[in-house]
């Protein structure tokens, strides 16, 4: 169901993202179907994203007698890129309803297809937290190189990079630069094209989920 090594990228497989795929690549599909859409599939992302977490033993009672249970022994630090990122956001919020969120604001260039920079707005206990880097769409990876390296600067240790759709060229981008950061995506495209759009893809996520097409 799920194919996962060190190397290589998490690619999610299940039904319910082939379908939700489907909904999100369609020109068709309206503002409130692509919400929802998005948002069934982050949930499925932010479950795999979070597989394998630190636990701590803890003692508690149940109404019948006493046994052991888990609590998460790691703080979660989400950081959409904004604007799109912020549609992973409130999924992996659902499970971990004290993960602090940090924002990184950078868009892309239409001309040179380079990410620019306009906001940043990070929590403290950046080096000892799970960080997950969050944004719908991996295309060149210039504005994912960008954040990893910033988020690397400001003392990020263990971060992992959650993508919906992926471009091979963003993937060895980052995993070439960045071994030690693990990526879970829903879908490995074709291709770039000359605008540097992700072939099939899905358009720009940040404009149909926010409706500023
Ligand atoms: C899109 C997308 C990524 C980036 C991917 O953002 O959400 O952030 O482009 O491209 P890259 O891998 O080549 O850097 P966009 O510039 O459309 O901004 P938005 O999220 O505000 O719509």
């Amino acid at each position: 169901m799920t194919k996962q090594s060190s190397a290589k990228p998490t690619v999610i497989s299940h039904p319910l993202v082939a379908r939700d795929l489907t909904i999100l690549r369609d020109s068709r599909t309206n503002t409130i179907d692509f919400r929802a859409a998005l948002a069934r599939v982050a949930t499925i992302l932010a479950y795999f994203a979070l597989k394998e977490l630190p636990l701590k033993k803890i003692d508690i009672n149940t109404p019948v007698t006493a046994t052991e249970g888990f609590i998460l022994d790691t703080e979660i630090i989400v950081v959409p890129i904004l604007r799109a990122g912020l549609s992973l956001v409130d999924a992996i919020i659902d499970f971990v309803p004290d993960a602090k969120v940090g924002h990184l604001g950078m868009y892309r260039d239409e001309v040179t297809h380079n990410p620019v920079d306009y906001y940043s707005k990070l929590p403290k206990g950046l080096d000892k937290a799970l960080v997950l880097l969050v944004d719908p769409m991996l295309a060149t990876g210039g504005s994912a190189d960008d954040a990893i390296g910033f988020l690397k600067e400001q003392g990020a240790t263990n971060i992992r990079f959650i993508s919906l759709i992926s471009a091979p060229e963003g993937l060895d981008r980052i995993q070439t630069k960045y071994p030690d950061v693990s990526i879970i995506t829903a879908s490995i495209d074709e291709k770039l094209n000359d605008d540097a759009f992700i072939v099939p893809g899905l358009g720009d996520a940040g404009d149909r989920y926010f409706g500023t097409l």
